[in-house]
């Protein structure tokens, strides 16, 4: 309700920390001064007269301190090393590797039951999932989880994750680099989860575990089969299908989705 009375100080102040928030959230992570610096002509000296742009304030993820994050190889090193999911919960909470932990709330890394025999993995976490530090608890979440009661199942059935553990800024897809540096983790996360199948939830799931540029239309709904390191044979049964995000947009592609839970319940329930 609009109000007569002038904004006091505690509106402004909630006013500026709610833009502040959003700037974070679109992936800000400087502040622009009154005055541009261009930085093709900058000295060491020259800089020290411009006002030094002030950092935004980050949020602190890690409860132990990070360690020197040295590349690609270190992931794989890093994700190799857990022996248990916890673990790897610790490592990757602790990875600098990944650009999105800067800009993300909370470390996303997985619900349901370990040790089922399918785990869901999706894309990257959402706003809801940042703010709760689950995957898939948003309105995405709320029709995965109806599509899971449709075959009988729930999360105490099944182990979810994603392809990474930071929800990229604005919900924007994770870039090639950003996805790829987190491939080491999210495959020792299913080699450590032990499911005997996967489900690949929409198009970034399937294009980096299957290691295709082939779209999630042509792919759906047909089992394939992945190696979870260099030395294995491809031997995990995987089946790719449409992301409930993208039928939440295109509800008349719910009888795809359908199609291919009527499969993965006819491949559980042959176990
Ligand atoms: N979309 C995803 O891919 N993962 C989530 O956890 C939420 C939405």
């Amino acid at each position: 309700m609009p109000s007569d009375l002038p904004p006091t100080g505690s509106d402004h102040a909630d006013a500026e920390k709610a833009l502040l928030d959003w700037y974070i959230a679109m992936g800000a992570d400087e502040a622009v001064c009154d005055a541009p610096i261009d930085r093709t002509l900058a000295t060491p000296a020259a800089e020290k007269t411009a006002a030094a742009p002030p950092r935004l304030p980050q949020a602190p993820l890690a409860s132990s301190p990070p360690t020197p994050y040295a590349g690609p190889a270190e992931a794989k090193a890093r994700a190799q090393s857990c022996r248990t999911l916890e673990e790897l919960r610790e490592a990757i909470e602790n990875f600098t590797g990944c650009a999105l932990k800067n800009t993300a709330n909370k470390t996303v890394f997985a619900d349901g039951a370990a040790g089922s025999p399918v785990m869901f993995i999706g894309e990257a976490p959402g706003r809801e999932e940042d703010r709760l530090g689950l995957p898939f608890v948003g309105p995405a979440g709320h029709l995965l989880d109806l599509m899971l009661a449709a075959i009988g199942r729930d999360r105490s059935s099944v182990y979810i994750s994603n392809i990474v553990n930071w929800r990229p800024p604005g919900n924007r897809a994770p870039t090639v680099d950003e996805a790829m540096m987190m491939m080491p983790f999210i495959k020792r996360h299913i080699v450590l989860a032990k499911p005997q199948m996967l489900v690949l939830l929409g198009g970034t799931a399937a294009k980096y575990l299957l290691d295709t540029t082939t779209g999630i239309m042509r792919l759906r709904g047909k089992w394939a089969q992945i190696a979870l390191s260099d030395q294995d044979e491809p031997r995990l049964p995987v089946l790719p299908t449409l992301h409930p995000a993208y039928l939440l947009r295109q509800p008349a592609h719910k009888s795809l989705a359908w199609q291919d839970f009527l499969s993965l319940k006819a491949r559980l329930d042959a176990l």
